[in-house]
């Protein structure tokens, strides 16, 4: 191979190591500011509740079970059949919370008191890699 090509090569190879490192970043710092609106009723801390239960790693865990927070029958429920909640779960269930669990349950009368939905696929990726940060 001519030594240019080389180094042709070896520059874009870095280059796209870059932008996928700055890139990495920006979704990190947009989940953030999605996260913050989450945490007008969720906190992030082990155990505290508000009026939603904690999210305090909250992937990985079956739906339901934060101690000391009462749920909806509809999250015990789905969690006793088998809801986790992970990347793929929770980006469902966030575009709208109560639709998620009436298909889940296979019940179209349950309610959930988390009547928020996010419509941008983008912000629930975002916040869901936000999210897993949080967690490491
Ligand atoms: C306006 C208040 C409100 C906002 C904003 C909100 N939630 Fe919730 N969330 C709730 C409530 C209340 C529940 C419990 C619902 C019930 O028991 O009916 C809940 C439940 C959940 C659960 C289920 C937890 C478990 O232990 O099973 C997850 C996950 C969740 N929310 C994630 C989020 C994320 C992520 C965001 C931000 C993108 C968010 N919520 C924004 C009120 C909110």
């Amino acid at each position: 191979m001519a030594p240019g090509i080389l180094l042709l090569s070896a520059l874009m190879a870095w280059a796209a190591l870059g932008a996928n490192a700055a890139f990495a970043e920006n979704d990190l710092a947009a989940g953030k500011k999605v996260f913050k609106r989450c945490l007008v009723c969720h906190t992030d801390v082990e155990g505290k509740h508000k009026t939603g239960p904690t999210l305090h790693k909250v992937l990985g865990r079956p739906a339901g079970q934060a101690e000391g927070f009462r749920y909806s029958p509809a999250y015990v429920r789905a969690g006793k059949e088998g809801l986790v909640w992970s990347d793929e779960t929770l980006f469902q269930y966030l575009r709208n919370p109560k639709k998620f669990l009436r298909g889940f349950l296979k019940d179209p009368k349950v309610k959930s008191r988390m009547t928020m939905k996010y419509f941008r696929e983008k912000d629930r990726r975002n916040v869901i890699e936000y999210m897993k940060s949080l967690d490491e």
